[in-house]
């Protein structure tokens, strides 16, 4: 029987046990043996009993559960070429040649670089000693598909990451906790939420709450945006009668020179200009931890069945899929695509090419 690896890399996220548990359930439905790979790459990497054979019954229950319960870690070694050979001899050892990878970007560009090596990887193991050739032989082709698991959404190329909605829930319900006791004390609130390179959290929060100002890396706001922000602020609370101020601000917001713009800093200008009591509420990880949302189970769900279905469609010349949503359909996509287009963005946000950086944002919203 075909023996499909399943692993979760990187940053968590709720959905990744979804995940795992379609692409067991699938492999297992398409007469395939499934196989969790324990704390990500390092798994791969140490062999031995972190990478086990899951069955059916293994994954019950598991819909619901937050976090990744086949660990995750953000490996160094995999990084290194001499990993990645120690990871191939162990994939070989066991009979598994497919893998589906459940990561943000920096994981599924490891999932390709160890794909493209895999022949020369498996050569030089022969030459090594460490296999025969007769070892290796059923085994030639390795086949990778990634799914993307992220709160951020940070992933050019689909609409929703897996887990993205369930953080999103979460900040918005406690971005509403903070609004009663801001409206109780008619205080001023700043609200960081996660996202180095992405303002999606930041802004999907902002709109859902209907936040007073907001603050992602992508747009960084115009010089004098000091000013802007209290006259809109004052506005909102001399005219309009609002008893509560929330801002929202991005773990990775900056200004037009790409100084942090940090939320002490938004803090003492709210208390300093406007005389407002203001506090602080950093997040924190409670928005990555948690049960996924219902949006997120679905989704998970049918993109693991997908990765199952791509991982056994892809020939030695296709090119690694990733699995995204698009207009409500999942579909595959060439994983470096992909990769390559969020690093772009990335990019131009780093050479304060602001409107460049939007645009691919918009584009994708357009899209
Ligand atoms: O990518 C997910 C994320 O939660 C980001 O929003 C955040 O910047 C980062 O991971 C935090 O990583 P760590 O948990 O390793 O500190």
């Amino acid at each position: 029987k075909r023996r499909i690896g399943v692993l979760t890399s990187g940053g968590d996220a709720p959905g990744m046990n979804g995940a795992v548990r379609a692409v067991v359930r699938m492999a297992i439905h398409s007469d395939c043996e499934a196989y969790a790979v324990f704390e990500g790459y390092e798994g791969l990497v140490n062999g031995g009993n972190m990478i086990r054979q899951v069955h059916w019954e293994d994954v019950r229950g598991w819909l619901s559960r937050g976090g990744t319960l086949i660990g995750s870690a953000r490996c160094m070694a995999f990084r290194e070429r001499a990993g990645r050979l120690k990871a191939a001899k162990n994939m070989v050892l066991r009979g598994i040649d497919a893998l589906v990878v459940c990561g943000g970007d920096g994981s599924l560009t490891g999932a390709d670089v160890f794909r493209a090596e895999w022949p020369g990887l498996l050569e030089e193991l022969i030459k090594l000693g460490e296999l025969t050739a007769q070892q290796v032989e059923p085994y030639k082709q390795l086949n990778i598909v990634g799914l993307v698991g992220s709160i951020d959404n940070d992933m050019s190329g689909t609409d929703a990451t897996i887990g993205c909605y369930s953080s999103l829930t979460r900040i918005c319900d406690a971005i509403d906790d903070v609004f009663d006791t801001a409206f109780s004390h008619q205080r001023g609130f700043v609200v960081e939420v996660m996202g180095r390179h992405c303002g999606w959290l930041a802004l999907m929060s902002a709109i859902s709450t209907g936040a007073d100002w907001l603050f992602i890396p992508e747009m960084p706001p115009k010089d004098g945006w000091e000013d802007e922000m209290c006259d809109v602020i004052t506005k909102n609370r001399k005219e309009r009668g609002k008893r509560r101020t929330i801002v929202i601000v991005a773990e990775g917001a900056q200004d037009r020179q790409l100084n942090k713009i940090s939320s002490s800093t938004i803090k003492d200008i709210l208390t300093d200009r406007l005389g407002l009591d203001t506090r602080t509420t950093v997040l924190g990880h409670t928005q990555r931890g948690g049960a996924a949302c219902a949006y997120d189970r679905t989704l998970s769900t049918l993109q693991g069945v997908e990765a199952v279905r791509a991982v056994l469609e892809m020939t030695a010349d296709s090119p690694s899929p990733v699995i995204t949503i698009r207009e409500n359909k999942i579909l595959r996509t060439p994983l470096m695509d992909a990769v390559k287009e969020t690093q772009e963005v990335t990019q131009m946000i780093k050479e304060k090419d602001f409107a460049g950086a939007m645009t691919r944002r918009d584009a994708e919203f357009k899209e």
